[in-house]
């Protein structure tokens, strides 16, 4: 239901309070949208003119003013707050069931389609697939079903409650997507399909144990350590991954993971030492290595 209007220079007042008192405009500005149905380019019109514009919110600054608090107080993520994120094209429904979806796993969705377009002539397409290993809320899997759409999809967790997040979320956007999902480890469960997996991705738990335990509150104390610790080195699910590529992988197909800042050389090594050929690195953003990607050979 649709507020009362606002005064413009009213709103700006209330967010200039609230900032006074400590956090960040961006944060704030985020929460505005997403909670309030603010949109940026609004509220930019509205700081050159404060005086001339009226604002309806989808929700009472009282509503936001006690989300923001208890960002504030209780470091809880926002995202969390208004059970959404923008990730992509696409608002995901995010709980804390599941890591919330990063910005750079968006690159891994565009590394995963510029393989697939290798795969895609159209009359190989039906018997083509595609996994998401590690699928939490569904984030890379409802891209892949959304682009993919002659493909069948896979997608795979350990947490029954990241599935079931998983699953409103294909249901949601991915309609009809033909991706079913999986509880187990890794490739365990998609046995009947081992070594007809065109396609496979994973972003799994790559931080290491002690550095979970250090990671800003927002993170550590709101999102599941399950899809955060990946072991004393970050590298156990690099491992895991990795090591069963050759059997589980179709001839042919790749395996692109995303993994932390320092790790390209080791992820690399790991997987050329377990035979997959053309392994490769890819840049984030900012220029770091942070996705390995080979494929099986022939
Ligand atoms: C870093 S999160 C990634 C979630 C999502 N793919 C994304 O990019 O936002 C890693 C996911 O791996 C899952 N996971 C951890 N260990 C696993 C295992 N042994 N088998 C399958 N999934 C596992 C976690 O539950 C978590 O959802």
């Amino acid at each position: 239901m649709a507020m009362t209007p606002l005064k413009g220079s009213d709103l700006l007042a209330w967010r200039r309070r609230l900032l006074a008192t400590g956090g960040r405009s961006v944060d704030l500005d985020w929460l505005l949208d997403l909670g309030g149905g603010l949109r940026w380019a609004e509220l930019q019109k509205l700081q050159l003119n404060p005086g001339e514009m009226e604002i309806q919110l989808a929700v009472s600054l009282e509503t936001l003013e006690d989300l923001w608090q208890r960002h504030q107080q209780q470091q809880v993520p926002l995202q969390h707050l208004v059970g959404r994120c923008p990730w992509r094209d696409l608002e995901l429904e995010v709980t804390s069931d599941a890591l919330i979806p990063r910005q750079e796993t968006e690159l891994l969705v565009d590394l995963a389609l510029a393989k697939a377009a290798e795969f895609s002539t159209a009359s190989l397409e039906a018997a083509l697939r595609w996994a998401d290993l590690g699928t939490g809320s569904g984030a890379v899997a409802v891209a892949l079903a959304r682009h993919l759409p002659k493909w069948s999809g896979h997608a795979v967790d350990c947490s029954p409650q990241a599935l079931a997040l998983a699953r409103r979320n294909l249901e949601t956007l991915a309609p009809g997507n033909g991706c079913e999902l999986h509880q187990g480890s890794w490739w365990e469960p998609l046995r009947p399909w081992w070594g007809a997996l065109q396609l496979v991705v994973s972003n799994p738990p790559y931080i290491p144990a002690s550095v979970v335990d250090v990671l800003d509150p927002v993170v550590r104390d709101h999102e599941p350590r399950l899809a955060l610790d990946g072991g004393v080195d970050g590298l156990d699910c690099c491992r895991a991954l990795v090591a069963e590529a050759c059997e589980a992988l179709a001839p042919g197909g790749w395996l692109l993971l995303e993994h932390h800042h320092d790790q390209s050389d080791l992820v690399l090594d790991l997987m050329a030492r377990a035979g997959l050929e053309n392994a490769c690195a890819a840049l984030d953003l900012e220029g770091v290595p942070r996705f390995a990607m080979g494929r099986r050979a022939g």
